[in-house]
């Protein structure tokens, strides 16, 4: 009897070292000052996931510029459907064609978005496959996100590689989630929460911070700025945990702490903050805008399982781009090899 105790209890404590070890990240952490000396404003990061995050994150090698034809796209007598890059010279079209292959379908190839049929044909001017029309889209939705955006993404911009990374759904992406009730009784509403999320680092705050707040005029607010409740000044507990949500989707995006954005004393003063909040804050009004005008508007176009369980299209957030860095790519400017990315829509 006393040896199986033994027993059970050598096995239950192995277990628990293995589980200690596969849940908690192992010592020595490295740390950086990124504000004023005494305020605790300092980065801590893992240095071997960050060397992990280094190798994931390395943007492809441009295809060598095109040889100007003098032909531009809408003049090209063979096509019979430019949209929106008919100002390009044809040879750049092709290029971008290229490219636009290996960030998106690569495996795939034209085919993706280009229909072929029985013998074999390509009719490039053919839009009945979705996915052409949601590239087209897509290539609009770039151009304003490099245009309108600079705000955001500075010089450094954005290609469809960003998001994509070789695939046709990115690997970061939101449906609306008003999450399951729960048994029956008192706490039969979740009230979406409640429930350990990954989207929110594992913890029970609200599961879907995004419908609420990556929104147009949303209140991310925890702090009242009125002594009295008024109106929209007053944010509930409610609220407040959707935005602590939406803060640790923030943090988990981007791979940095809170303190990468606000000086902990006090969360809500601008004036104390780092100018990385302020980039930040263009970031949340330019997703909200993206989703809008780009992305919700392809609703019809899209087939039904690439719906979510509310028959919402996939949506962008913050790591859809960013993908646990500071900066998507560590900042690769791949924009200035495809300056066609960066021009005005017509
Ligand atoms: C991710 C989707 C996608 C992939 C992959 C793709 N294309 Fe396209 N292609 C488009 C879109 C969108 C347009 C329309 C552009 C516009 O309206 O300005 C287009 C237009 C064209 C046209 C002009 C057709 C016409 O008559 O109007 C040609 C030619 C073409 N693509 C060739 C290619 C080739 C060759 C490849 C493979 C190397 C390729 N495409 C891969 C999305 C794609
Ligand atoms: C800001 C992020 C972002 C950028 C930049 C972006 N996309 Fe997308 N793309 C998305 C999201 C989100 C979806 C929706 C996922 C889905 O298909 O369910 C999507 C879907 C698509 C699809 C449909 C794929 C499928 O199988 O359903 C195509 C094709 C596509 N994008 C092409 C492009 C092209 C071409 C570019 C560059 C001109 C581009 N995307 C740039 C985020 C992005
Ligand atoms: C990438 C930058 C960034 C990171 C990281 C970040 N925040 Fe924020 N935070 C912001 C921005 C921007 C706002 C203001 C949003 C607005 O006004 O639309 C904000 C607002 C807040 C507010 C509301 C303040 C008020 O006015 O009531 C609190 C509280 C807050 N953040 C806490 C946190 C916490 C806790 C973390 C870490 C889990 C965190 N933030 C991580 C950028 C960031
Ligand atoms: C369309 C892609 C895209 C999306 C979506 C996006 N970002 Fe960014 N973000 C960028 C790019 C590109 C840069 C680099 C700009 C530069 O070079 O300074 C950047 C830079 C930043 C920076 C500055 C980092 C630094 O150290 O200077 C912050 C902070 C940031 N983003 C926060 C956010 C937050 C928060 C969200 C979600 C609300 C978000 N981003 C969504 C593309 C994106």
């Amino acid at each position: 009897m006393k040896y199986a105790l033994a027993f059970i209890g050598i096995i239950a404590g192995t277990l628990l070292t293995i589980a200690m070890m596969l849940s908690w990240e192992r010592p020595p952490m490295a740390s950086n000052q990124i504000g004023p000396r005494g305020v605790g404003m300092v980065e801590i990061n893992n240095p071997r996931m960050e060397a992990k995050l280094q190798k994931a994150n390395v943007a492809p090698e441009a295809d060598p510029p095109a040889e100007v034809s003098g032909v531009k796209a809408k003049d090209n007598e063979e096509w019979k459907n430019i949209q929106v890059l008919g100002e390009l010279d044809v040879n750049e079209f092709n290029r971008l064609m290229g490219a636009i292959t290996t960030w998106v379908a690569p495996e795939q190839g034209c085919l993706y978005c280009h229909k072929a049929d029985d013998q074999g044909n390509v009719n490039w001017a053919d839009d009945s496959l979705y996915t052409k029309v949601v590239a087209r889209r897509m290539l609009q939705m770039t151009r304003e996100i490099n245009t309108k955006w600079t705000s955001h993404v500075e010089q450094t911009g954005v290609t469809c590689y960003t998001c994509h990374r070789g695939n046709p759904v990115p690997a970061n992406i939101w449906f609306k989630n008003e999450g399951s009730p729960q048994a029956a009784g008192m706490a039969s509403s979740r009230q979406g929460q409640n429930l350990a999320s990954k989207v929110v680092g594992t913890t029970s705050l609200t599961y879907d911070p995004f419908t609420p707040l990556l929104a147009k005029d949303a209140n991310i607010r925890v702090n009242a700025t009125t002594a009295l409740p008024e109106g929209t000044t007053n944010a509930s507990i409610h609220d407040t945990e959707t935005t602590f949500a939406l803060m640790m989707h923030f943090s988990t995006a981007l791979g940095v702490n809170c303190t990468y954005c606000h000086n902990s004393r006090q969360f809500a003063s601008w004036a104390e903050s780092r100018p990385q909040r302020v980039t930040a804050w263009h970031g949340i009004r330019m997703v909200s805008e993206v989703n809008e005008t780009y992305i919700t508007s392809l609703q019809e176009v899209f087939p039904k399982n690439r719906l979510g369980p509310l028959g919402d299209v996939a949506k962008v957030n913050c790591a859809t781009c960013h993908q646990g860095v500071y900066k998507p790519l560590y900042g690769a400017a791949m924009v200035k090899d495809y300056e066609e990315l960066r021009q005005p829509n017509p």
